[in-house]
């Protein structure tokens, strides 16, 4: 029997590979318009850099990292997502020591242990883009609209930017405290990953698919009216600024994403093209990870778009490459001659 490739694990094929890389042409394009620079950093990380920054009672740490032991003993996890390793690098070579700002973008493989279908996979590729050391909500604005620019050169009019605030470490604990109180009562409507979590991360019950997590969050208190002062002045800004450029929004108080690292300015693109996949990319501010991780007191905001659910998106397309000329050699004579101009 012929060994078959491993499930949630694509192999691209001719035809379609022309996609991906009209995807990474259009993004290395948009992106360098914008100053960035492409940094690449390793798969395997040592394991608790993604505990640390992504978070232990997140999903992706509690259950679909690919980790192991390697042979010298050491806990490692192969990336299951770039922000994480970026930081890391960007902390870990000083980047910071000739310019707090760096712009960087990344593509490449992830690798998260979900159930495969259309739209997720278990090895996914993402391009992302990170920024440090901006506080001024021009850049959360800037950093949507180069998004949304990268859609625009691709032709997509679909997917549709979302926005929320998460608010911050002085803020966001009386919102999870007024959205447990608020939740108490309907304990036994959630399902039960957030009735786990309900202690630990009761925000994710917010965003949950499930109907009786639907059920019970109907009329559950806003994130966005427990904001304070400063994180709200932060999110009516990011609004301005991206009405002034005309990068349009829907604001989505139910936003919640499923890495801890977020603080201020959450963002996704959505879609109703992928059936239960909606999110084609995503990101936010994450202001406290730079110094979580050991570097200097920095914020930081970036997104990621899944390079798979693009693809799809642009599943209509042709890109396949034919060729430009084609010599056709006549009799033996003609062969060799066929060859050397080619
Ligand atoms: P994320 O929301 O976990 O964020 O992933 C970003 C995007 O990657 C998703 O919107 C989706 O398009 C794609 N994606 C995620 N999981 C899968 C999967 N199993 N199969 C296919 N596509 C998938 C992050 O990873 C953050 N690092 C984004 C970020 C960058 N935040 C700040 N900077």
């Amino acid at each position: 029997m012929s060994i078959t490739g491993i499930k949630g694990f694509n192999d691209i094929l001719p035809g379609e590979v022309e996609k991906w890389q009209h995807i990474e042409a259009t993004a290395r394009r948009v992106f360098e318009l914008y100053g960035f620079a492409e940094i690449r950093v390793p798969v395997l990380e040592k394991t608790e850099l993604f505990a640390r920054s992504i978070g232990d009672a997140t999903d992706i740490v509690e259950k679909e990292m690919y980790s192991f032991t390697d042979k010298g003993d050491n806990r490692v996890t192969m990336r299951p997502e770039g922000t994480a390793s970026v930081m890391r690098a960007f902390i870990e070579h000083k980047l910071y020591a000739a310019d707090p700002v760096a712009k960087l973008y990344y593509m490449g493989p992830m690798f998260r242990y979900e159930r495969p279908q259309k739209g997720r996979y278990r090895q996914f590729h993402q391009i992302g883009a990170e920024v440090t050391g901006i506080m001024s909500p021009l850049i959360d604005a800037q950093v949507l609209t180069m998004l949304c620019h990268f859609f625009a050169e691709l032709g997509l009019t679909e997917p549709r930017l979302e926005i929320n605030s998460l608010g911050c470490p002085d803020c966001r604990p009386a919102y999870r405290e007024a959205l447990k109180a608020f939740l108490r009562g309907k304990l036994e409507l959630l399902c039960d990953d957030c009735k786990r979590r309900f202690e630990t991360n009761p925000l994710r019950a917010l965003d949950c698919k499930s109907a009786g997590c639907k059920e019970a969050t109907a009329g559950a208190p806003s994130v966005l009216d427990h904001l304070c002062q400063g994180c709200a002045d932060h999110f009516a800004a990011t609004r301005r600024h991206l009405e002034a450029v005309g990068t349009a929004y829907t604001i989505n108080p139910r936003m919640v994403r499923g890495l801890d690292y977020y603080t201020r300015t959450t963002f996704e693109l959505v879609t109703r093209l992928l059936g239960a996949q909606s999110a084609v990319a995503a990101g936010g501010r994450y202001d406290g990870l730079i110094s979580d991780l050991g570097g200097p007191q920095l914020p930081g905001i970036g997104f990621a778009m899944g390079v798979e659910r693009v693809a799809l998106l642009l599943a209509e397309r042709e890109f396949r490459k034919r060729p430009d000329l084609f010599i056709a050699s006549i009799g033996d004579a003609a062969q060799d001659e066929a060859l050397r101009s080619g």
